[in-house]
C-alpha cells in the first residue's frame, strides 16, 4: 500500500527526545579540525589477514560465535588479550572478566557517566576537555566545572581549591573526569607526581576518577606516565581506553575497567548486546601478531606530522604573542592566541578560506577558550601541516586577530 499523506509524529515524541540531526562533517582544504589518527597507517590488510587466519584455524568456533549474539562483556578472546595488554603496557592487573568491551570508548564513558551521575551532580574535568565527553555529561544534566590546567595538565593545588570553593558554595563535586596521556585537546601529559597528588586529593574528598586513556599508544617522544589505575587499585579509578586511535575509529571498539558492582550498574544502561564480534577477531589477531610493529609504524609518522606543524607554528606564529603546546604523543596541538583575539568568532570564515580547526570554546565547560584552538596534526600530510599553518596565519591577519 502506498499513501501520499505523511504520518505525523508531532504529538507522539517522548518528553526526553530532542531533534539531533545526523551531522555531516565538512572538510576544509587543510583539515586540522578532525580527531582521526593518521589514515595512511590504517592496517587494513593486516586486519583482513588476521580475520582470514582466524577463520582458517578456528572455523567452527567462528561459525558458532557469529551465529549467536556476542557476550554481554564482548569477545572473551579480545578481553583476554586486553587483559594481557593492560598488564604489559600499563602494569594494570585485571582479568578478562573485569573488562567490558564497548562500541568505542565513547560508549564506555557514557555507561560509566550514567552509572554515577544524577542530574545536577557536579563533575570536574580539565579546564579544556574532549567535547564528546562534555556533550555526554550535558545529556545527563551534569553540572560540569573545569579545573585549572597548565602545560602539564591538571594542577593538583588548584584542583583542591576548586573542590573547596565549590563545596563552600553548596556544589560539592562528585567525581573527576580526566585524560592524563596526550590530552584532548591540549596534548599535555600529566606527570606521575601530579597523578599521585590528585589521587590523594580524590581519596580525601571521596571523589572517583574516570581516567580516559584513549591516546596512550600514540607516543613518539618521552615516556607514558603510570596510569592512575596503575597507581591505585582501590576501585577509586574507573579506567577507559579504546582501539579507535590505536587502529581505527571505524572499528567501534573500546573498553572499560571498573569494580564489579559499578560494572554491573554501568551495564544496566547498555542497549543491545555486546559489541561487534567480527571486529573483535580482526583486532585480536592483528594486535597479537603486530602491536609493537604497528606502533613502530605509526608513531614515527605522527612525529613527522607533529614536527611539520611545530615548524609551521614557529615560522608563522613566532613573535606574534601566540603560544602553542608541543605534544609528545596523541593527535593535537593547542594554540593560544593573545587575550582578546577571538578566533572562535571567525572559525567559519577561516574554514571557507581553507583551514579547519576547532575553537577552544568547544572544549570549555567554563565558557572560556575564545582565543584558543585545537589543531589536529595527525590527519594531513607533513607538507599540508606546514602549508596549512602558513595559510592559517595569513587568514588570522586578514581577519584582524593577529
Ligand atoms: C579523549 C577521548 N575519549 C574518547 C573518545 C571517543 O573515541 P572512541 O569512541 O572512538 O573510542 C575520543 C575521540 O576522539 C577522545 O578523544
Amino acid at each position: 500500500m502506498t499513501t501520499t499523506q505523511k504520518f505525523a509524529y508531532d504529538d507522539l515524541y517522548s518528553e526526553r527526545s530532542e531533534a539531533a540531526p545526523a551531522r555531516t562533517v565538512a572538510h576544509a582544504k587543510y583539515d586540522f579540525a578532525v580527531a582521526y589518527p593518521a589514515p595512511e597507517t590504517l592496517p587494513m590488510y593486516g586486519m583482513i589477514d588476521a580475520l582470514k587466519a582466524k577463520v582458517d584455524s578456528d572455523g567452527e568456533q567462528v561459525a558458532r560465535e557469529m551465529a549467536y549474539y556476542p557476550h554481554a562483556l564482548g569477545s572473551p578472546e579480545l578481553r583476554e588479550y586486553t587483559s594481557e595488554k593492560l598488564k604489559a603496557d600499563r602494569d594494570i592487573d585485571v582479568d578478562a572478566d573485569g573488562i567490558v568491551l564497548t562500541a568505542g570508548s565513547g560508549e564506555a564513558n557514557g555507561l560509566l557517566i550514567q552509572a554515577i551521575t544524577n542530574p545536577g551532580d557536579v563533575v570536574l574535568t580539565e579546564q579544556f576537555v574532549y567535547g564528546g565527553t562534555l556533550s555526554q555529561l550535558g545529556k545527563f544534566k551534569a553540572d560540569v566545572v573545569g579545573s585549572p590546567v597548565d602545560e602539564q595538565g591538571l594542577i593538583p593545588g588548584a584542583l583542591e581549591d576548586t573542590i573547596k570553593r565549590l563545596t563552600a558554595d553548596g556544589r560539592r563535586p562528585k567525581w573527576l573526569y580526566t585524560i592524563p596521556e596526550s590530552q584532548n585537546p591540549m596534548g599535555s601529559t600529566l606527570p606521575e607526581a601530579r597523578r599521585r597528588e590528585i589521587l590523594e586529593i580524590c581519596h580525601r574528598y571521596s571523589m572517583p576518577i574516570l581516567e580516559d586513556d584513549c591516546y596512550v599508544d600514540l607516543r613518539f617522544e618521552g615516556e607514558a606516565q603510570p596510569a592512575f589505575r596503575t597507581l591505585d587499585d582501590s576501585g577509586i579509578v574507573m579506567y577507559v581506553a579504546s582501539f579507535s586511535k590505536l587502529i581505527a575509529p571505524g572499528l567501534r571498539m573500546g573498553y572499560f575497567v571498573a569494580p564489579p558492582e559499578l560494572m554491573e550498574r554501568a551495564l544496566s544502561f547498555k542497549l543491545g548486546s555486546g559489541p561487534n564480534q567480527f571486529a573483535a577477531y580482526a583486532i585480536t589477531g592483528f594486535l597479537k601478531e603486530g602491536l609493537q610493529r604497528h606502533r613502530d609504524t605509526f608513531n614515527p609518522v605522527l612525529k613527522q606530522k607533529s614536527d611539520a606543524m611545530q615548524k609551521g607554528l614557529s615560522e608563522h606564529f613566532g613573535g606574534s604573542g601566540a603560544t602553542w603546546s608541543k605534544p609528545q604523543g596523541g593527535c593535537y596541538a593547542w594554540l593560544t592566541m593573545p587575550e582578546g583575539a577571538d578566533i572562535s568568532a571567525i572559525r567559519d570564515e577561516v574554514f571557507d578560506g581553507g583551514v579547519g580547526y576547532l575553537a577552544g570554546t568547544n572544549f570549555a565547560p567554563n565558557g572560556d577558550g575564545q582565543n584558543m584552538a585545537r589543531l589536529c596534526f595527525a590527519f594531513e600530510t607533513p607538507e599540508k601541516n606546514f602549508d596549512g599553518i602558513a595559510l592559517l596565519a595569513q587568514l588570522f591577519r586578514k581577519h584582524g586577530v593577529m
